[in-house]
């Protein structure tokens, strides 16, 4: 037997498992202690009354021979395919629903659209960045060619001149840094991708967090797109199903290499690989872009938004760098007193109870740095920051 020997190259745990391992272990010892939770992106507002509404109709639909449904077309029901073309088209951006293939989430497609390429290919990835690029191109026997994100480039990267890449790696508003790239930046990006043949993935969980602007929600607002782009997409953020799971992947009819059509390679892997989401979760998930489910989205980015603000507020007023919280729930933040992230992370868990990120395990380049996220409890919220601002002028 053979086993992918890939896996030797990881490190040891995947950083929220880490994350969660070292803050399970200072809760044991401090059980009365209350740990405030800015760690793991993971939403605390409970679903929309509209979201919720649709999957009590659909499942009464399941209860009725007429109405019931068995296995779910692999690629999406044509209501939730449309439903996404059309916000698609809201924001600019032309795709067909052939097109748009529906998922159980962003991650799972972002692991599973390498395979429609081999290994051993360039890839292109930021620094730091969402870790599960990394990993799985490290899976796929891929070779990475990293791009510094720090505050010499506005923590946006842009095509490096000397280096041709099969794979990109784009996500935008970016987790961890916050930063967003406008659409200036994200043409020269599609210009680089079409004149070396990459195909650009554009990981777009965050669109929905767009407050300014001028910066693309999607990757097809850019001409040329279509030739070179894949965009994956999530509703864990825009719309808290971070336990529902549902999301979309759009690759384009146009989008051809090596002779062969990736939206046809992707049907075909979407065809033996899952027998599709759940058709009550579609419902859901088509219920998020209704007026008023729209309407109720909207007011819970608002809220994690405000709780952004509160925690860029507070650093700024303690004189601590940082950046994002604007386009994004993330906040990202150098550590105090020259600290590691790892040291810092041990620090504020100690010392004010607070559970981040540590901005390492997103890459070397996010040593020094630490990453909070907006979408805790309001009050809770504001009493980290209050905890964090008395933590740091402590050193
Ligand atoms: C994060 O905190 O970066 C995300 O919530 C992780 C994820 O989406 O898997």
């Amino acid at each position: 037997m053979k086993l992918n020997e890939n896996y030797r190259s990881l490190s040891r745990s995947y950083l929220f498992s880490e994350v969660e391992k070292r803050a399970g272990a200072f809760r044991e010892k401090h059980p009365n202690q209350e740990l405030i939770r800015l760690g793991i992106g993971d939403v605390t507002l409970p679903l929309a009354a509209p979201v919720v509404a649709a999957l009590h109709r659909s499942a009464e639909e399941m209860k009725e021979k007429e109405t019931f449904r068995g296995y779910a077309p692999e690629h999406g029901y044509p209501f939730l395919r449309a439903a996404v073309r059309r916000h698609l088209e809201s924001c600019g951006a032309a795709v067909r629903d052939e097109e748009i293939f529906i998922s159980s989430g962003a991650k799972d497609d972002l692991a599973g659209i390498l395979s429609l390429f081999g290994a051993g290919n360039t890839v292109l990835i930021q620094d730091p960045v969402y870790p599960v690029y990394a990993d799985t191109s490290i899976m796929a026997g891929n070779r990475i060619v990293w791009m510094k994100a720090e505050r010499e480039n506005d923590f946006l990267p842009m095509p490096p001149k000397d280096c041709r890449a099969d794979l990109i790696y784009l996500c935008s508003p970016n987790n961890p840094t916050g930063k967003a790239y406008s659409h200036a930046q994200l043409e020269q990006w599609v210009q680089y991708a079409d004149a070396c043949g990459a195909v650009l993935i554009f990981d777009s969980a965050y669109e929905a967090f767009i407050e300014q602007d001028g910066i693309p929600h999607s990757i097809y607002e850019i001409p040329g797109a279509q030739t070179c782009a894949i965009e994956i997409a999530s509703f864990s953020k825009t719309a808290g199903f971070t336990g529902l799971r549902c999301g979309y992947t759009v690759v384009p009819c146009a989008l051809r290499r090596c002779g062969q059509s990736l939206n046809a390679m992707w049907e075909r892997r979407k065809s033996v690989s899952t027998n599709g989401v759940a058709y009550v979760i579609q419902r859901a998930a088509e219920a998020v872009y209704t007026p008023e489910g729209s309407k109720a989205v909207q007011a819970a980015i608002r809220y994690y938004k405000t709780n952004a603000a509160v925690i860029v507020h507070a650093l700024q007023s303690a004189k601590i760098f940082c950046c994002g919280g604007v386009n994004s729930p993330y906040i990202w933040m150098k550590c105090p007193a020259k600290m590691t992230s790892w040291q810092f992370f041990d620090y504020l868990l100690k010392t004010a109870g607070v559970v981040g990120t540590p901005g390492a395990g997103f890459g070397a380049a996010g040593e020094g740095y630490f990453r909070l996220t907006g979408f805790g409890d309001a009050e809770k919220t504001r009493q980290a920051a209050a905890r964090l601002v008395q933590a740091a002028g402590a050193l």
